[in-house]
């Protein structure tokens, strides 16, 4: 892949997500300040990006912040503008308040709001033609998540010789739930058009598939889609195919060898006071996660006497995500009140029940964390993939530690039987596993998690990006160009 040539030609490979990978700024003197920001998909992708030579196209996070495109870390950056008003609408409104709930099995119930989706559809066409401006004759367009479906089709308009891939990072729910959402077919149009529509579980792809049967005219076969032509004849194909993501397992693991980490990690017990049984919670403070479920079944296990809160503590991070949608706010509230109730009521000077932070850390913290805990507790009511999971089984090259991991994750699909899975649901049923997990045997313990890293190992983040992308550019033109 050459890259943008002295012609202007532009990039082989263009990557278009909501987010930029990095936290940027803008000097009075119009210069750039720039900062790699934490996230999955810039260590997915950054291997890829820089053998490309690639330009990635995304929101920096902060309202009206306008640039020009930038080189930083070997890419080019491309800042797309948002308004504080599309800010509300695409991102807080149609992304984070309808989509969002609704893609994971209604949870929340979603919000249906005209103005939102009409805000949706002018900033997916805006990242459309970000992304076709920079892109060379011929090139790979790599889309990301809820947030840009109608991206593929507009693409596909401006510029039917690109290749187009979409990955949706969360579920796709059954047609069931997604026949609610009153522009289910310009989404399901939208995303068919890319060549290739990625998602993390093949229950998310027949999900997908079933609603192009049930709400378009194009016929399926196993994974492939033909696409009926106006006048009626079959024309491109499109793939919908499983491709679970991964982490980057090699950088946890190493992180969490080093001498300053598990020095950190022992100071982290000193800090909580010597427990004999660390539990650990880690996620964006998501009512999809099972926070109150996960609190409420601790809870009830200190009450019944089955884990004394003199031994055991429970630490959960809980990371601020949306703060500006209400149902954000009110799980907020929820989840404050209960730990409150339950440090009330359990917790003696020096001594909490439960750590509650509402911070996010550097990987090095939450590597520390990984291994001061003696239990990790995943109790999503539904998630796409859960990468919190793998990072913990990443960071245990001492095979300690138990995972206790729900089986409404797509983690739970690729990682059974290593984990004890629970129903978050189930509140008797999960506290019987958590104080199974908290009385295991080391024997048992190292016996699960070295099957859980035979399979998280093997499988890294760069494997995932190169599979997509392998499978994208073998295409045959015909199925692209027809
Ligand atoms: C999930 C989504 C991502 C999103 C992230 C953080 O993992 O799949 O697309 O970037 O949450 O959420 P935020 O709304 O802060 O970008």
């Amino acid at each position: 892949m050459s890259g943008q040539d002295s012609s202007n030609a532009g990039y082989d490979l263009v990557v278009v997500a909501n987010r930029l990978p990095v936290d940027f700024s803008v000097g009075s003197d119009g210069e750039v300040e720039w900062q790699r920001s934490p996230g999955g998909l810039v260590s997915a992708l950054e291997p890829v990006m820089k053998e490309a030579d690639g330009a990635w196209v995304g929101w920096s996070g902060a309202p009206d912040l306008a640039h020009e495109p930038f080189e930083a870390d070997g890419m080019l950056l491309v800042p797309v503008t948002l308004s504080a008003g599309e800010i509300e609408r695409y991102y807080e409104g149609f992304s984070n308040d309808t989509l969002w709930p609704l893609y994971h099995d209604v949870i929340a119930p979603p919000t249906y709001h005209r103005q939102w989706f009409d805000s949706y559809r002018k900033v997916n066409q805006r990242f459309a033609e970000a992304a076709a401006a920079q892109a060379a004759q011929g090139a790979v367009v790599w889309v990301h998540d809820y947030q840009l479906q109608l991206v593929p089709k507009m693409l596909r308009e401006l510029r039917p010789d690109l290749r187009i891939g979409f990955f949706d990072h969360i579920p796709f729910p059954a047609v069931e739930l997604f026949q609610q959402l009153p522009w289910r077919h310009s989404i399901v149009e939208g995303l068919l058009g890319a060549d290739l529509v990625g998602f993390q579980r093949g229950g998310d792809a027949s999900n997908f598939l079933r609603s192009v049967r049930r709400l378009t005219e194009h016929t399926t076969r196993g994974s492939m889609v033909t696409i009926k032509n106006d006048d009626g004849t079959p024309g491109r194909s499109v793939r919908a195919a499983a491709f679970p993501i991964s982490i980057d397992t090699a950088f946890f693991d190493e992180l969490a060898r080093s001498p300053e980490v598990q020095a950190r990690a022992k100071e982290v017990r000193e800090d909580l006071g010597d427990p004999e049984i660390v539990m650990l919670g880690v996620d964006r403070l998501d009512y999809t996660k099972g926070i109150r479920h996960r609190i409420k079944a601790y809870g009830e296990l200190l009450q019944d006497g089955r884990i004394d809160p003199a031994t055991a503590t429970l630490v959960q991070v809980a990371s601020p995500s949306r703060e500006n949608v209400g149902a954000y706010q009110e799980l907020r509230e929820h989840v404050e009140v209960l730990v409150g109730r339950i440090n009330g009521e359990y917790g003696e000077i020096g001594h909490s029940a439960i750590h509650y932070l509402h911070h996010s850390y550097p990987p090095a913290e939450m590597a520390a964390l990984y291994l001061a805990a003696d239990v990790m507790l995943v109790t999503s009511l539904r998630d796409g993939m859960n990468l919190v999971a793998k990072e913990y089984i990443a960071a245990r090259s001492d095979l300690g530690g138990v995972l206790v991991l729900s089986e409404f994750t797509g983690a739970a699909d690729e990682l059974a039987p290593g984990p004890l899975l629970c129903n978050p649901h189930d509140i008797d049923g999960m506290k019987d596993i958590i104080a199974r997990a908290a009385e295991m045997s080391s024997v048992e313990k190292r016996r699960r998690m070295r099957n859980l890293r035979r399979k998280v190992m093997s499988d890294d983040v760069a494997k995932w990006s190169k599979s997509f992308l392998g499978v994208l550019t073998a295409m045959p033109a015909r199925d692209i160009y027809v």
